[in-house]
């Protein structure tokens, strides 16, 4: 029998549903659509930090290139224990591995089983959550934010069900900056327990956030026996995106489970060793923490008295704004920014609002000058 075959006969029928997540583009691209110089185009579109790379986990991979051969250490220990102090938690409550969503696709694959419901709000982290749900056979469950972006926490309640496994509240969320208040993420979680289900806070963006808006706050009032894990991320404050490293801190037990799920050597010595480093560069990480806000409140201010609607207490390092009062849609606002001024932001997430990452001030600034250009053509409608 010859082996010819076709896969699409085998494939799982829940991957014919995805929607692939559109990850926003790249510099080079943009700089070969509009002509321009790649050293010219500003880059504020997928909220990575605006200092870069911090100086001690650059010399750190630097260093370790030259070990590249050899196999990382499987359980991370260097890297757990610098993390466990970071959070006040023990290296038993922390599991490492390529990204956070990388981690998000275990805690499914441990927490639910095949039919089993994956509750999100929407919109948040454009079409990541139903993808990874889909593609592991599970049904995911939409709850739409109010016009304001505000979470109901009635209408998240009623959507859970007996067959409610992982419940995923993006705080701060992306793309809109609100954060959802401790008080209602707890009122989630009870409901949730009832269920015999976790809630997943997801938390790429908290070190942005007000002080103690973390869910942690939970470990350490109620200890570890509660329904709940914390993601988190090296990608944004800790200025190591392309490291590709996060970590998910839980309950000892819940660990357990999600460590036996992820691949073995799932994250190399470079990154292990740059998150250690990035953990002690503490200069790098409280101007990155200054300048993001400092940026925030400007942006905030000033596309605000140029008449845009701003959506009010962003959290991240990334404000969101209504575009459509001058007759823009999020994508020809976007386009024309970018034609403009050579900025790169994003506007595809919702027909009316885009969403702006923290820069540099004069990155800022270029924001500003090219939005008021932009404006001062056009009629408030
Ligand atoms: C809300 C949210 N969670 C998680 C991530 C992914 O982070 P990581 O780079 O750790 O996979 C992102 C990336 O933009 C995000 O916006």
């Amino acid at each position: 029998m010859s082996p010819k075959f076709l896969f699409e006969g085998i494939v799982n029928p829940q991957l014919k549903k995805i929607v692939p997540y559109l990850p926003g583009p790249m510099t080079q691209d943009i700089a070969a659509k509009y002509e321009m110089d790649p050293a010219r185009v500003i880059k504020l579109s997928s909220n990575e930090n605006p200092l870069g790379v911090p100086p001690l986990a650059k010399a750190k991979i630097i260093e370790m290139a030259g070990e590249a051969s050899l196999y990382p250490d499987a359980e991370a220990r260097e890297l757990r224990g610098a993390l466990a102090q970071y959070v006040n938690m023990r290296p038993e409550n922390i599991v490492v591995g390529p990204g956070s969503s990388s981690l998000m696709m275990h805690i499914i694959e441990v927490f639910s089983s095949p039919g089993d419901e994956v509750v999100f709000t929407s919109p948040a982290f454009g079409s990541f959550y139903e993808e990874i749900t889909l593609a592991r056979g599970r049904t995911p469950v939409k709850v739409a934010l109010e016009e304001n972006f505000d979470l109901d926490v009635k209408k998240l309640k009623k959507a859970l069900t007996p067959r409610s496994r992982v419940v995923f509240i993006t705080r701060p969320n992306n793309p809109t900056s609100k954060l959802v208040p401790l008080k209602d993420l707890r009122e989630i979680m009870e409901a949730a327990a009832a269920l015999k289900a976790v809630v997943v806070s997801d938390e790429a963006y908290v070190e942005f956030a007000d002080p103690h808006t973390s869910a942690l706050e939970f470990f350490y009032e109620m200890g570890e026996g509660i329904n709940l894990l914390v993601t988190r991320t090296f990608s944004k404050a800790f200025g190591l995106a392309d490291v590709r490293l996060g970590y998910c801190v839980g309950s000892a037990e819940a660990i357990s489970f999600l460590t036996k799920a992820k691949p073995k050597w799932g994250t190399g010595m470079l990154a292990q060793s740059a998150g250690v480093a990035a953990l002690k560069d503490q200069e790098h990480f409280q101007r990155t923490l200054e300048v993001v806000r400092k940026g925030r409140e400007y942006l905030q201010g000033e596309l605000g008295r140029l008449g845009l609607k701003m959506v009010d207490a962003p959290q991240g390092n990334y404000v969101t704004a209504k575009v459509s009062g001058y007759g823009y849609t999020g994508e020809t606002f976007t386009e024309e920014l970018c034609r403009r001024g050579g900025i790169m932001i994003r506007g595809d997430f919702h027909p009316e609002y885009v969403r702006i990452s923290i820069g540099t001030m004069p990155q800022n600034e270029a924001v500003v000058k090219t939005v008021a250009e932009m404006l001062k053509d056009r009629k408030r409608r």
